[in-house]
């Protein structure tokens, strides 16, 4: 695909709603709603590209969507300071329908807290590159969902990748820190308590044979770990910590160009995924390795379709092959394009330039 940058730009803008909301994928049914976590990424990719009046659509429709919510927020977090039990109604939905209500089905895992974290980060990332005023509205969001990450943050909830909901996810973790300091550095708002308390937690629960872990009491890594690193700043990108468990995910999840999620996904057959491979090239501009971060930039670029679509995920290494047609069966191909796999090899692209251009 000769220019898969304005592809991925024209994907995307073709897939946000009127009302701001980016499809996760348009082909798919089940993605047909709006994720923070993917959103969130997205928006930020628009954002890299100068296309902030797309990043503003969308920050304005989660902005909203939070609000509308105040009533829930509040609940929760007075539930959580008396330290009760939660119930489906005293959370936010994880996805929601481009018109901003709840997503149907009932049983959808949704409490999900590392998307709401990214959210912050990405209107952080919003303020600071495209020097716009934030409207009140939303930073009334933005303080809900601090206030609402603040309270819940040392819960077991469903990790990014929707599953083990009884676990405390490092990189959720990762994700509502970063997400706090961006209210912090936007808002003068007082985070620091919780800061170095969510440091200290991960660096004493969420280390295991020196490095860090998918969650509290495994030792297996997950892809998402460069997270912690690169955006969100919990850890340097440099710190032998971060370098160690960098180290892990090569060994252990890419057995061909792409990286997996972890070694026990079976989502699909557990295939390499586009915008994670994107994310470890991210990662890679961070740590003055050229050479790699290319190579993860081209090995995206060869996934793309004839439509210069960016999948999921591709399925030529599976980890659990037997478990690929089940999948298949049940939610149709891979979903493709995904809104995400293209935010991702934008801001890959982007960062690989900065390099270039010194
Ligand atoms: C992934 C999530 C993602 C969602 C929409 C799920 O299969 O696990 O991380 O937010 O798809 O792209």
């Amino acid at each position: 695909m000769a220019d898969l940058f304005q592809r991925s730009i024209e994907i995307i803008l073709q897939n946000q709603s009127a009302s701001g909301a980016y499809l996760a994928s348009p082909n798919f049914a089940t993605y047909r709603y709006c994720w923070f976590r993917d959103g969130a990424f997205i928006a930020y990719a628009m954002d890299r590209v100068g296309e902030h009046a797309s990043a503003a659509r969308f920050h304005s429709w989660a902005a909203a969507i939070v609000n509308a919510r105040a009533d829930i927020v509040r609940r929760v977090v007075a539930k959580a300071d008396r330290g009760e039990p939660l119930h489906a109604a005293d959370i936010l939905h994880t996805r929601y329908s481009l018109d901003g209500t709840e997503a149907a089905e009932a049983d959808w895992p949704n409490f999900q807290l590392d998307g709401f974290g990214t959210w912050l980060w990405a209107l952080g990332e919003h303020w600071r590159l495209s020097g716009a005023h934030l409207p009140d509205t939303w930073l009334r969001a933005a303080k809900l969902v601090a206030d609402y990450l603040t309270a819940l943050w040392p819960r077991p909830c469903y990790d990014c990748w929707e599953e083990f909901p009884d676990r405390i996810h490092t990189y959720t973790l990762a994700a509502i820190y970063g997400g706090l300091q961006a209210h912090a550095l936007m808002e003068g708002a007082e985070h620091r308590a919780t800061l170095a308390e969510i440091s200290r937690f991960l660096h004493t629960q969420s280390v295991v044979d020196g490095h860090y872990v998918k969650f509290v009491g495994s030792r297996e890594v997950d892809a998402s770990l460069v997270g912690l690193a690169i955006p969100y700043k919990v850890v340097e990108p440099y710190d032998p910590l971060m370098r160690a468990t960098v180290a892990q995910l090569e060994a252990r999840l890419r057995r061909g160009g792409g990286l997996h999620r972890y070694a026990a996904d079976t989502y699909y057959g557990g295939g390499e995924w586009v915008l994670l491979t994107a994310w470890l090239g991210w990662y890679y501009t961070h740590v003055g390795e050229r050479e790699k971060a290319g190579a993860t930039l081209r090995w995206v670029e060869a996934q793309a379709d004839a439509q210069g679509q960016l999948p999921e995920q591709v399925s030529t290494h599976l980890l659990a092959p037997d478990r690929h047609a089940e999948w298949e069966a049940r939610w149709g191909p891979v979903a493709n394009p995904l809104l995400w796999s293209h935010a991702m090899y934008l801001i890959l692209y982007r960062a690989l330039e900065r390099i270039d251009q010194g």
